[in-house]
């Protein structure tokens, strides 16, 4: 596809996705109402997609039709006219971290050519390993963590005790954190979020440099778009979590043994991810809300360039509403 189909002004229309998401969403910090929160942060990620002129599909969404009223898999989003894209949304990455005022939830988007990336309508989680650009080509998810970590190391130039790893706190991860401690190195536990934190492996200044374990399958596809992006490295496996996944694997003949590495789940040179801090977090500031608006701030990447743009941004909400039926109350 040509530079000028898929320009990349798409980055900045991908902020204000996100923005708008992070900016609704934030309302809701700590009220303990993870359905409003969504709701919000989905009526205004639609509300803006609908005004970038493109032709997307989304096949990253919040579920199938039946169960998602907005942004579910196969719907079609964009103001039309512009070229054909795969869109793969997460409104809100640590929904309960936001309902609980916790740290770290975020907004994110990728969007990537026609037929780009990978779906994973049979089976919801993946086994993961990430890493940041030093370290790409330095990760194999059939090897022992040992042999990885020792490789990261190498890579970083680096001895195991200095790497960080970054784990959601899930008891089935208890495996894997008895590796991580019997190789030496240090863990940064989370409770949700492993979008958020497989770019933190990428992003200079989180201390992260690892991700290891198991989340959703849907989490997998938007970082390694924003992995592609930042020039860093993921590799995941199928990992079916009951019997009715197992049986969806034989009846589709999926190999949960396929390594999907980057270019499988985020195909092609036109790979765009952009996220916006809703809590304050390790990897982006969160909404905070002053008197007639906001501030933001965004994090926008493209595979093509391979810059990375932090972008902060304040919004003056009484013009926002003007010009959008945006919902701000
Ligand atoms: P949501 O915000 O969409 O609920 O996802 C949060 C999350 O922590 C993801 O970052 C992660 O991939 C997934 O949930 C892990 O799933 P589970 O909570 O079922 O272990």
């Amino acid at each position: 596809m040509s530079d000028s189909m898929l320009g990349r002004n798409l980055a900045l229309e991908l902020v204000r996705v996100t923005e708008a998401a992070a900016l609704t969403a934030g309302r809701w910090m700590g009220r303990g109402d993870k359905e409003a929160a969504d709701q919000a942060a989905v009526d205004a990620m639609r509300l803006v997609l609908g005004s970038i002129a493109m032709d997307g599909v989304v096949v990253i969404g919040e579920g199938e039709k039946d169960e998602a009223p907005m942004l579910y898999v196969g719907e079609r989003v964009g103001g039309g006219g512009g070229p054909g894209v795969d869109i793969a949304v997460d409104p809100i990455d640590g929904t309960r971290l936001l309902a609980n005022g916790m740290p770290n939830s975020i907004a994110t988007v990728a969007v990537a050519e026609r037929g780009a990336l990978f779906e994973s309508r049979h089976v919801m989680y993946m086994q993961k390993i990430a890493v940041g650009p030093e370290a790409a080509g330095a990760i194999d998810i059939n090897d022992t963590v040992e042999a990885n970590l020792t490789r990261i190391a190498a890579a970083k130039g680096r001895q195991i005790p200095d790497l960080t790893v970054v784990i959601l706190d899930r008891p089935r991860h208890e495996g894997i954190i008895e590796e991580v401690r019997a190789a030496g190195a240090r863990i940064r536990s989370i409770p949700d979020g492993d979008v958020a934190g497989a770019v933190m492996t990428a992003m200079e200044g989180t201390g992260i440099d690892v991700l290891l374990g198991i989340g959703g399958a849907p989490e997998a596809v938007v970082a390694a778009c924003a992995l592609k992006c930042m020039g860093g490295d993921i590799q995941c496996k199928l990992w079916p979590r009951n019997d009715q996944e197992w049986r969806a694997v034989a009846e589709h003949r999926l190999d949960v043994d396929r390594v999907l590495g980057c270019d499988d789940l985020a195909a092609g040179d036109d790979v765009f991810f952009a996220a916006t801090g809703i809590t304050d977090g390790d990897l982006l500031r969160g909404v905070h809300f002053h008197g007639d608006g906001a501030t933001t701030q965004s994090l926008v990447t493209r595979s093509r360039s391979g810059t990375i743009r932090k972008i902060d941004a304040t919004h003056r909400l009484n013009k926002l509403r003007q010009y959008a039926a945006f919902p701000f109350d």
